[in-house]
C-alpha cells in the first residue's frame, strides 16, 4: 500500500481496535494461527460468501467529510411552512453541544443497569412530566418512534382493551378527517392485519355506537383548526369506547389539555422542542394516557423507587408489560425508542421552563395571526378562524402563489389546488413575514402588516384557553442561565456509563464505536433543516443517500430490494412480516398465517408477529443452542397449509452459526413459507456470509447495532429491510412520495410501491442513516468484512481468556463461538448464593456495565465486545470478570460471608465508602478499587442497588411536586 493509499484506509484502524501485533497476542491465546483459519473454524464453509462485497473502497475522515458536505449541497435549505407534525425549532446551542454532539449522552445503552444510568433516568423522567402536565394526564412513557406510530400505539391499547381474547365484539375505530394524512396511512396499515375496521368521517357528524372502541381527533388539527372536542368525547364515553387526542405539546401551554377535556389518551411528537427536522427523524414521540392503562401502555416507562439504602433512584417500571416477558401475549412491540431525542426535549422544557415555552408559544401565535390578517385582507378566506400555529387559505388557484414561493424559496403546504397550509414556527421572525405575505399579494397593495409586540393570540378559542398551570417542579423553574443549564447536563451526564467511560459489553446490542466523523454532519443545516415533505427537487442530497445505502445494504445482505422506513429493528420485523402476509395474500394464500419461532428469538419477533396478524408457534432448541431440526420439520409439516414462513436470527440469539440453517430455509420453502431473518446479529455476517446466501426472503437491519448508529439510551434506531425481488413490490410505501413521483420507480425506492406506510416519515429517521452510510463509506469493502472478523476475534479472545474459571455456553464443534458468547452463571447460585444479577452490580464496581442480562437464557449473561474494542479494553474487563470469580470462590471456600460479601452489596456509591461507619467484611479499597486500573479512572454509580419492586408498587412516573424538594432542604439545614 503507497502512502496516499494508507490515507484513504486510515479509518479502518480508528475503527477497529487491536492492531496487527496485539491480534497476533490475542490468536496465541485462541489457539489458532492466524485470522483466517479462526474465521474458517467459525463460520460453517456450506455458507460462505464466495466473493468479494461490490462497495467502494474506503474513505479518510477528511475525504469522507468533504464528500458528504459536497452531497448535502444537493439539498436545498428553503425556509418551510409546510407544518404537518413537523416544524422548524432553535436547539439551544448548550444543548445542541452538551447533548446532540456529546457521546456522554448519545453512546449510552438502554438503562436496564439503573444504579449506573441515573442521568438518563432523571432527563427521561423529566420528559415524561413535562408530557403528562402538558397534556394533564397522569402517566407518560418515556417516547415512541413518532407521531403515527403512537397514534396506533394509542389504537391496538383501546382495541385490546375492549376486545379481550380473539373475541372481537367493538371492531371500529372512528378517524376524524382532518389528521394528518401520515397517520391516517400507518392507522390503515396497523388495523388491516389485526381485524380493526378504520371508519373515517367528520367527528362532528360521527354517529359513534357500541360497535366502536375508540376514536382520533387532532388538536389543533391537519388544517390548523382548533376544535372544542368535549361533545364528541362524551358521545364516545357513552358508547364504551375511547378517545386519543393527537396534539401538539407547545399548542397545549396555550390550550385546554386534553386530559381536561377527557381525552383517554394523548399522543404526537415533541419534534418542535428544539430536535431538528433531520427529513423526518429521529424525534420523540410521546404518550400519556389515564391511569387505567398503565398496565397496557406501550413502550418503556421510567419510575421513582429506593436503592438499598432507602434513597430515591430511578428505573424502568413496569417492565413485565413489555415484548421481552409477555412476547406473543404483548400488545406492542416497542423496544428501541427515542430516548436520546425525548431526553433534547425535556432539556429544552428545563431550559427554557413553563414561561419560556409559553412565549414561544404566544410569539407563534401572534405571527400567524398577523399573517392570517393580511392575507384575509387581501380577499382570501380561511378554513377556520379558530387557531394556534396553521391557517388554511382558500384559493381559486395555488399555481401562482407557489410559483411566487419558490422563488423565494419559501415551502407553502398545497392540500390540493385550492388550499394552501401555513404553519409559523419558533425559528420564523418579523421579518420573514414581508416574504411569506407577499406570496399571497395581489400586486397592486403594497405589503403591509402590523404587528403589536405585546398583542395577545386572539383566534384560541376563550373556552379552549389553558387556565392550569404547568410544570411548577423545581427542574423547570431553575436552569435559565447557560453556565446553570451546562451544569446540570453535565451533573446527568456524570452520572451515566457510556462509551466514553468504559467498553459496554452488550451481548445481541453491538455497542461499537459510533465514530465522531459519522456523527460531525448531523448537525449540518443542509441535513438538519430539511423538512421530510419538501419537494423532491429540494431533496436531492437525501435521496443520493437513500439510494446509495439502500445499494449497498443490498449488496451487504445479498437481496434485492430495500425498505429504509422502519425506524427501529421491531419496526422492521413488522414491516418485513407484512410483506410476507401481502405476498401470501397477492397469490391467493391469505390462509398461510402460521409462523414459527424459536424459542430462543428476542421478544419482538413474537409480538411482532401477532401485530401481524399472524399465530406464533414455537420452534424448540437442543442441548447446544441449535434449532431442534425435527421439532421444526414435524412443526413446518403439521402446519403446512398455513405455513406463513418462520422468523430466525443468524448468527443465533446463542451466538452461534447453525450449520444446519440452509437445511432449516429448505423445509421452509418446502412447505411454501418465506424465511425472515432478523439481522440483529449481522456483525458477525457482514463480507462472511449473508441472509440471501442462507436463504432468507426478508431480513430487517439494526442500523443502531452493525452500522454505527448509536444506542442513544434507548433509541434512535433504525430498522431497514431488505427483500428478495419476489417481495420488493409489498414493500412498505408512503402517501408523501407517491403523490410526489409521477411514476413507481421499481429500483431501491420502496416507498414507490402501493402497499401501506409503517412510519410516519418515508424514510423513518432520516438523518441517522448518514452515520451508516458515512460508516461504510469510510470503512469501504475491506474494512466492512475486517470490522467482522475482528468482532470474531475479539469475542473469541475474550471466551479464551474466561475459559476454566467460566462456563461458556454453546460454541460450535470447534470449540468457537460468533461475535458474541454466553457465560453461565447458574452454578454459583448454588456455590455460593450468587446470582447474575449480583455480579452484573458487582461489575459496576471495576468500572464496567453488566453484558445482557438473562436473554436468551435465564441466570446467564451475554457478552459481545465488537470490533472496536482493543486488547487492553478486553483485558481489563476479562480481569474483571476474573476477580470477580476470586471473590465468588472465596464465598465457595468460606472464606467470604454468603450473605454480607462485596457482590451483595455491590455497587458501592462514593457515600457508603467514606461513610465513618464501615462494618463490612471486606475492605474499602476492595469495594470501590478492586483492580489498580479502577484507581486510575474510577467511575462511581450514584445509587446503591434499586429496589424494582418497591417502585412498582407504588408507581410514580413524574417528578415528585416541588413540595418535596422543600422537604429535602429543610432535611440539608437540620444537618
Ligand atoms: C435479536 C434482536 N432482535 C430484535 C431486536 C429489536 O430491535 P429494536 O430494539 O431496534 O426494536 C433486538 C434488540 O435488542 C434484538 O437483540
Amino acid at each position: 500500500m503507497n502512502l496516499f493509499e494508507k490515507q484513504s484506509c486510515e479509518f479502518i484502524t480508528r475503527h477497529i481496535g487491536p492492531d496487527e501485533h496485539q491480534a497476533k497476542q490475542m490468536l496465541k491465546t485462541i489457539g489458532e494461527p492466524d485470522l483466517d483459519t479462526l474465521v474458517s473454524k467459525t463460520v460453517p464453509p456450506a455458507i460462505r460468501m464466495q466473493h468479494e462485497l461490490n462497495l467502494p473502497s474506503a474513505m479518510s475522515e477528511h475525504q469522507y467529510l468533504q464528500h458528504i458536505k459536497e452531497v448535502s449541497m444537493q439539498n436545498k435549505v428553503y425556509k418551510n411552512y409546510i407544518g404537518q407534525g413537523y416544524y422548524d425549532t432553535i436547539i439551544p446551542s448548550v444543548i445542541l453541544r452538551n447533548v446532540f454532539e456529546n457521546p456522554g449522552w448519545y453512546t449510552q445503552y438502554t438503562p436496564y443497569q439503573a444504579e449506573i444510568s441515573q442521568g438518563r433516568l432523571e432527563s427521561l423522567l423529566n420528559f415524561q412530566t413535562m408530557v403528562s402536565d402538558l397534556t394533564a394526564l397522569p402517566i407518560a412513557n418515556a417516547s415512541l418512534l413518532d407521531e403515527a406510530t403512537a397514534a396506533a400505539e394509542a389504537m391496538t391499547m383501546f382495541f385490546n382493551t375492549l376486545n379481550k381474547q380473539d373475541h372481537i365484539t367493538h371492531p371500529k375505530f372512528f378517524v376524524d378527517n382532518e389528521i394528518f394524512p401520515q397517520t391516517k396511512d400507518v392507522l390503515y396499515t396497523r388495523a388491516k392485519p389485526i381485524g380493526i375496521e378504520i371508519v373515517t368521517g367528520d367527528y362532528k357528524k360521527a354517529n359513534i355506537d357500541s360497535t366502536y372502541f375508540g376514536a382520533i381527533v387532532q388538536y389543533p388539527n391537519d388544517k390548523g383548526s382548533v376544535e372544542d372536542y368535549r361533545g364528541f368525547i362524551n358521545q364516545v364515553h357513552s358508547a364504551g369506547a375511547f378517545v386519543v387526542m393527537a396534539t401538539d405539546l407547545l399548542a397545549l401551554t396555550l390550550l385546554t389539555p386534553p386530559g381536561e377535556l377527557g381525552a383517554d389518551c394523548a399522543i404526537g411528537s415533541a419534534q418542535r422542542l428544539g430536535v431538528p427536522l433531520g427529513y423526518g427523524g429521529p424525534h420523540a414521540a410521546f404518550f400519556a394516557a389515564k391511569d387505567d392503562f398503565k398496565r397496557s401502555m406501550p413502550g418503556r416507562i421510567i419510575g421513582v423507587s429506593v436503592d438499598a439504602n432507602n434513597n430515591r433512584a430511578l428505573r424502568m417500571a413496569l417492565q413485565t408489560r413489555e415484548q421481552h416477558i409477555k412476547r406473543e401475549k404483548a400488545t406492542s412491540n416497542i423496544c428501541t425508542a427515542q430516548a436520546l431525542l425525548a431526553n433534547m426535549a425535556a432539556m429544552y422544557a428545563v431550559f427554557h421552563g413553563p414561561d419560556g415555552l409559553k412565549n414561544i408559544a404566544k410569539r407563534v401565535a401572534v405571527l400567524t395571526q398577523t399573517v392570517a390578517t393580511a392575507i384575509e385582507e387581501f380577499g382570501f378566506e380561511l378554513f377556520s378562524n379558530s387557531y394556534f400555529d396553521t391557517i388554511t387559505v382558500k384559493v381559486d388557484d395555488i399555481a401562482p402563489i407557489k410559483e411566487k414561493a419558490l422563488r423565494q424559496q419559501i415551502n407553502l403546504r398545497y392540500f390540493d389546488n385550492k388550499h394552501i397550509g401555513i404553519s409559523i414556527d419558533e425559528t420564523t421572525l418579523t421579518e420573514d413575514l414581508y416574504d411569506l405575505i407577499n406570496c399571497f399579494e395581489n400586486d397592486k397593495n403594497p405589503i403591509a402588516f402590523d404587528i403589536h409586540h405585546d398583542e395577545e393570540p386572539e383566534h384560541i378559542p376563550s373556552k379552549l384557553s389553558r387556565t392550569s398551570s404547568f410544570l411548577t417542579h423545581l427542574v423547570f423553574n431553575t436552569h435559565r442561565s447557560e453556565s446553570q443549564m451546562m451544569r446540570y447536563i453535565k451533573s446527568l451526564e456524570n452520572k451515566d456509563l457510556s462509551l466514553n467511560t468504559s467498553m459496554i459489553t452488550l451481548g445481541s446490542c453491538t455497542m461499537k464505536l459510533n465514530a465522531a466523523s459519522e456523527m460531525m454532519p448531523l448537525s449540518w443545516v443542509h441535513w438538519s433543516k430539511m423538512h421530510p415533505f419538501a419537494p423532491a427537487d429540494q431533496t436531492k442530497g437525501y435521496k443520493q443517500i437513500v439510494d446509495d445505502l439502500s445499494k449497498y445494504l443490498c449488496e451487504i445482505t445479498a437481496l434485492d430490494a430495500c425498505s429504509l422506513q422502519p425506524n427501529s429493528g421491531a419496526q422492521g420485523e413488522y414491516a418485513g412480516l407484512l410483506t410476507i402476509r401481502d405476498y401470501h395474500e397477492a397469490n391467493g394464500d391469505q390462509h398461510r398465517n402460521v409462523i414459527l419461532i424459536p424459542i430462543s428469538a428476542h421478544g419482538t419477533n413474537p409480538a411482532s408477529a401477532v401485530m401481524a396478524g399472524m399465530k406464533v408457534v414455537v420452534v424448540k432448541a437442543l442441548e447446544n443452542g441449535y434449532i431442534d431440526v425435527n421439532d421444526l420439520k414435524a412443526k413446518a409439516e403439521q402446519h403446512s397449509n398455513e405455513l406463513a414462513g418462520i422468523m430466525i436470527t443468524y448468527p443465533s440469539t446463542y451466538g452461534v452459526y447453525e450449520e444446519t440453517v440452509n437445511e432449516i430455509t429448505d423445509i421452509i420453502h418446502n412447505h411454501g413459507g418465506q424465511v425472515y431473518m432478523d439481522g440483529a446479529n449481522m456483525n458477525a455476517q457482514v463480507g462472511l456470509t449473508a441472509p440471501g446466501l442462507i436463504g432468507a426472503d426478508v431480513c430487517h437491519l439494526n442500523l443502531h447495532k452493525t452500522f454505527a448508529i448509536p444506542h442513544g439510551g434507548g433509541g434512535p434506531g433504525m430498522g431497514p429491510i431488505c427483500v428478495k425481488k419476489h417481495l420488493a413490490e409489498y414493500l412498505p410505501s408512503h402517501s408523501s412520495i407517491v403523490n410526489r413521483e409521477s411514476s413507481v420507480n421499481t429500483s431501491h425506492d420502496s416507498c414507490l410501491t402501493s402497499h401501506g406506510a409503517v412510519s410516519a416519515a418515508p424514510y423513518g429517521s432520516a438523518s441517522i442513516l448518514l452515520i451508516s452510510y458515512g460508516y461504510i463509506r469510510m470503512l469501504g469493502n475491506v474494512g466492512v468484512k475486517q470490522a467482522t472478523e475482528y468482532a470474531i476475534l475479539n469475542a473469541n479472545y475474550m471466551r479464551a481468556r474466561l475459559q476454566g474459571q467460566f462456563e461458556i455456553l454453546y460454541t460450535n464443534h470447534n470449540g468457537q463461538c460468533a461475535h458474541e458468547f454466553i457465560v453461565d452463571l447458574r452454578p454459583f447460585k448454588k456455590s455460593a448464593e450468587i446470582e447474575a444479577e449480583d455480579v452484573a452490580k458487582r461489575l459496576m464496581d471495576y468500572g464496567f456495565h453488566a453484558p445482557t442480562m438473562s436473554f436468551p437464557v435465564p441466570g446467564t449473561i451475554m457478552i459481545e465486545p465488537t470490533e472496536s474494542e482493543d486488547k487492553a479494553e478486553l483485558d481489563r474487563f476479562c480481569d474483571a470478570l476474573l476477580g470477580i470469580r476470586q471473590e465468588i470462590r472465596d464465598i465457595e471456600e468460606g472464606k467470604m460471608d454468603k450473605k454480607n460479601n462485596a457482590l451483595k452489596n455491590a455497587p458501592h456509591t462514593q457515600l457508603a465508602v467514606v461513610n465513618s461507619e464501615w462494618n463490612k467484611p471486606y475492605t474499602r479499597e476492595q469495594a470501590a478499587f478492586p483492580m489498580y486500573y479502577v484507581t486510575q479512572n474510577k467511575f462511581w454509580p450514584s445509587v446503591a442497588r434499586v429496589n424494582n419492586t418497591y417502585g412498582d408498587r407504588n408507581l410514580i412516573c413524574t417528578c415528585e411536586p416541588i413540595e418535596s424538594y422543600m422537604e429535602a432542604e429543610a432535611w440539608s439545614d437540620d444537618r
